[in-house]
């Protein structure tokens, strides 16, 4: 695994002593902590994120990413790099389809060792030895050439970012003109019918299954109170746009409950 932990802490302390607030979860934190604290929940939840995900979604997290991997269309990308790619589910997937065609190429880029090292580990049980490559690195500060990927794929990360307008900015620079964002998150524009029920399972049902699968409920909670902050579908494509893409699509999934935004670098 490649590390490139890029972020000048010197920097971040300085930048914290100017005071700013970003959210994390349900509270605000200086902006130079947030990091650190996202950091600590999913090096807690790594070695069993995968079980969550199927637990907490019932499976269907898996038809939303089979959506997101099937937008690259066919052929696929020569280079691709899935931000914030965590335990490698969308990298996964995307060798899948590539099967042993050996044009495409896939980067799997992420803040989190202890997540990393687990989608290693998935993709050597898998049989995937050389691909994908790993790459521990901070999103808003890409150790990466520019124009260097035909498409960028982030699934469920960008919430999880300190400052989302920078990642953009670098994942618009890493894109090769005419290049693809796809990006899969939640949000928090559920539509009224589903509501209640919604709240009902997030508040209450979610961290009860974190406590008793992960040993963290606070994790979970966290991860509920982070979708609620995040901005809805509409605000989030403008932010997509101001970011130098264009052709900028919003499917909305599940009654609301995520959604796939994608595009393409101007
Ligand atoms: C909910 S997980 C998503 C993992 C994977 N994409 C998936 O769909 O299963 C969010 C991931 O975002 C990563 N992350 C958070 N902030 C990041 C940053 N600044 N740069 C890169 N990755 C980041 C976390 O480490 C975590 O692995």
């Amino acid at each position: 695994m490649v590390r490139a932990m890029s972020r000048d802490p010197s920097v971040a302390a300085a930048e914290g002593a100017r005071g700013r607030r970003v959210p994390f979860g349900g509270q605000d934190v200086d902006e130079a902590e947030k990091a650190g604290l996202v950091g600590a929940i999913f090096a807690t939840v790594a070695p069993r994120y995968d079980l969550m995900n199927d637990l907490m979604s019932g499976g269907i997290h898996r038809l939303w990413k089979r959506q997101m991997v099937d937008r690259l269309g066919a052929p696929l990308p020569a280079r691709v790099l899935d931000l914030a790619g965590g335990t490698g589910d969308i990298a996964l997937r995307v060798l899948d389809r590539a099967q042993a065609s050996e044009d495409c190429t896939v980067i799997v880029c992420d803040i989190n060792p202890a997540m990393l090292e687990v989608g290693r580990d998935r993709a050597w049980d898998r049989g995937w030895i050389r691909r994908p490559a790993w790459l521990c690195a901070d999103g808003e500060s890409l150790p990466l050439a520019d124009s260097s990927f035909e498409a960028c794929t982030i699934a469920f990360g960008i919430r999880n970012f300190t400052h989302i307008d920078r990642a953009l900015a670098e994942i618009a620079r890493v894109l090769r003109p005419g290049g693809r964002f796809l990006c899969l998150e939640f949000t928090p524009e559920i539509s009224a019918p589903l509501r209640p029920a919604y709240d009902l399972f997030s508040h209450h049902v979610i961290p009860a299954i974190g406590e008793a699968v992960v040993g963290d409920g606070d994790a979970y909670r966290y991860l509920v109170e982070s979708i609620r902050r995040f901005p809805d579908p509409d605000r989030f494509a403008a932010m997509i746009g101001a970011a130098g893409f264009a052709g900028i699509r919003v499917r909305r999934l599940a009654g609301g409950i995520a959604a796939l935004h994608t595009a393409w670098r101007t």
